[in-house]
């Protein structure tokens, strides 16, 4: 692998400096640094990647043998060597194929389960399934991380869909968020989904507690109203949640990899079974692309290579996930957890550190608000930020088309002005346009130069519809895995989120005055002596 490594840090070398505009005097430019699949179309040719490098890249996938470890993925092998678990999440979204872990199959159980959640979600959507009052007309899904936000991003993506009762989530521990959730909710007319594969989030399980209680206040039989979707099925039994609305899950199924199978209930009560199917099918679709095109025609790869060439080679420690599309609002706080648990890792399975940096900073905002904010860093900023944007050919109000038209023409002129630029001779014009003269007219010009050459790839889709909206998750998971891959990590475990939660533990009951304050360090100390004092009064 170092000498791949070394001669992509050459490569990176010698195409330095070099206009990313100037490679489009190639009019095969655009296509060739380009795939398409499943009606998508992935254009990365605004980075500063040319033949020669994306072969290095390939060579890096094969250098660390990315075929045989997405064979070992798709077929049930423990991948996830830390916690001695398989990856099997594209089972769920391909309830007709046939998996087996440790020679047993395990698709008659996701088949089950799959039937039992329709079966579920058509009750709670046609009144058959009622709560004490009546219908359900809210359904309130509790749990955080990968027990909420997919179901999350997932529901507000796809709210042209949406013909079954209201979904709201509560994640945080902080009571506002579900104090704000619950007020105006009729507790007799709500169901509370508990989602949590371990059901010992404290986060989950207090929230939880919360609900219960307030539904309590108005409803003879509150478990009545409850569901739960967990692989813990002795602990649903403790919270005293009826067996058959609890819907089970294995452990070859990560958290932020768990939306495709009983996480993403909420999704299938708000949308339908159906078109629950049609995500699914979304994301089947990617995994097939994804297991069999060769390297240079393959979605998943391509979009892992250029976040390598960007993170790796080149160094830019962040990237931006700009989606040019409202409804995907929770798309980057998504991402934020799939990329950052995954990848943020600090040693190789063996246990080695890694050779290069691993996953870089996700973030983003969808455009064109993301314009009047951070923007003006991407353009004119000391630090590169590839930019991944995302846009709909088609929005879903035929009615405001020319919002759509404006949308598209944003994102696009966005990646384009990243890639040209404003050179100083057009600064100048602009200035002395502007009524500026000599060396005040000098000093003008130099604000309004915009480097230019800054990466920046789009992925553009006909319309957000359930189907294509699982093909860019899976895209993304594949995405993940692949980079995973080349670094030589575990993308399946999350050791480093261990550590808060124990020390939580330990702070909690000094804040109540229980706690005996040994090992306490001086800041900590100073916090709690303030939270102590402000809350005497
Ligand atoms: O943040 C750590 C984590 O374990 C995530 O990986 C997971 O998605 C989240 O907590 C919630 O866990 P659970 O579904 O077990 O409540």
């Amino acid at each position: 692998m170092q000498d791949l490594w070394d001669a992509l840090d050459a490569q990176a070398q010698s195409v330095k400096g070099r206009p990313l505009a100037a490679l489009f005097a190639d009019p095969a430019r655009a296509p060739a640094f380009s795939v398409r699949a499943e009606g998508m179309l992935f254009d990365y040719s605004k980075t500063n990647i040319d033949a020669d490098t994306r072969a290095l890249l390939i060579r890096l996938t094969e250098a660390a043998g990315l075929a045989e470890c997405r064979e070992a993925m798709f077929t049930g092998a423990r991948i996830n060597e830390t916690e001695g678990r398989a990856v099997l999440h594209t089972a769920l979204r391909n309830p007709g194929g046939s998996v087996t872990v440790d020679g047993a199959d395990v698709m008659p159980g996701v088949r089950e389960t799959l039937a039992r959640m329709r079966a579920f979600a058509d009750e709670v959507r046609s009144g058959a399934y009622p709560g004490q009052g009546g219908a359900i007309t809210d359904v309130v899904n509790i749990g955080i991380g990968g027990s909420d936000l997919g179901p999350a991003m997932a529901v507000l993506a796809l709210a042209p869909y949406h013909d079954g009762p209201r979904v709201h989530f509560v994640s945080n521990v902080d009571g506002a968020h579900i104090a704000d959730t619950l007020k105006g909710l009729n507790p007799e007319t709500t169901l509370v989904i508990v989602a949590s594969k371990t059901f010992t989030t404290i986060e989950t399980m207090t929230n939880a507690a919360t609900a219960r209680a307030w539904m309590a206040e108005r409803v003879q039989d509150p478990g009545d109203q409850f569901a739960a979707l967990s692989s813990a099925l002795d602990k649903t039994a403790d919270f005293g949640i009826d067996p058959g609305r609890v819907f089970g899950f294995e452990d070859w199924v990560g958290g932020r990899y768990s939306m495709w199978g009983p996480i993403g209930l909420s999704l299938m009560i708000a949308i339908g079974p159906d078109r629950f199917d049609d995500f699914l099918a979304g994301g089947a679709a990617m995994d097939a692309h994804f297991r069999a095109a060769p390297a240079a025609e393959n979605m998943p790869v391509l979009l892992a290579l250029v976040g390598i060439w960007h993170a790796q080679v080149l160094g830019h420690a962040t990237r931006a996930v700009l989606p040019y599309d409202q409804r995907l609002a929770r798309l980057p706080a998504y991402l934020q957890q799939l990329e950052m648990e995954s990848n943020g890792k600090g040693v190789t399975m063996d246990g080695t550190p890694p050779l290069r940096p691993t996953g870089p900073v996700v973030w983003g905002e969808p455009g064109t608000n993301g314009q009047h904010a951070f923007y003006q860093l991407i353009h004119q900023g000391t630090q590169v930020v590839p930019c991944e944007f995302m846009v709909a050919a088609q929005g879903h109000e035929p009615d405001l088309a020319h919002h759509h038209r404006l949308l598209l023409a944003n994102a696009l002129a966005q990646s384009k002005a990243l890639m040209r630029g404003r050179s100083l001779d057009e600064a100048r014009e602009i200035a002395a346009d502007a009524g500026f003269t000599g060396a005040e007219l000098e000093r003008q010009a130099r604000h309004r130069v915009f480097p230019g050459n800054r990466p920046s790839t789009t992925l553009i889709y006909p319309q957000l519809t359930p189907r294509i909206l699982g093909q860019i998750i899976a895209l993304y998971e594949h995405r993940v895995f692949v980079e995973g891959v080349i670094l030589g990590i575990n993308s399946y475990d999350q050791w480093g989120v261990e550590l808060g939660k124990e020390l939580a533990k330990s702070v909690e009951p000094l804040l109540s005055g229980d706690g005996v304050a040994a090992d306490i360090d001086g800041s900590t100390a100073q916090l709690l002596g303030f939270v102590r004092s402000a809350q005497a009064g």
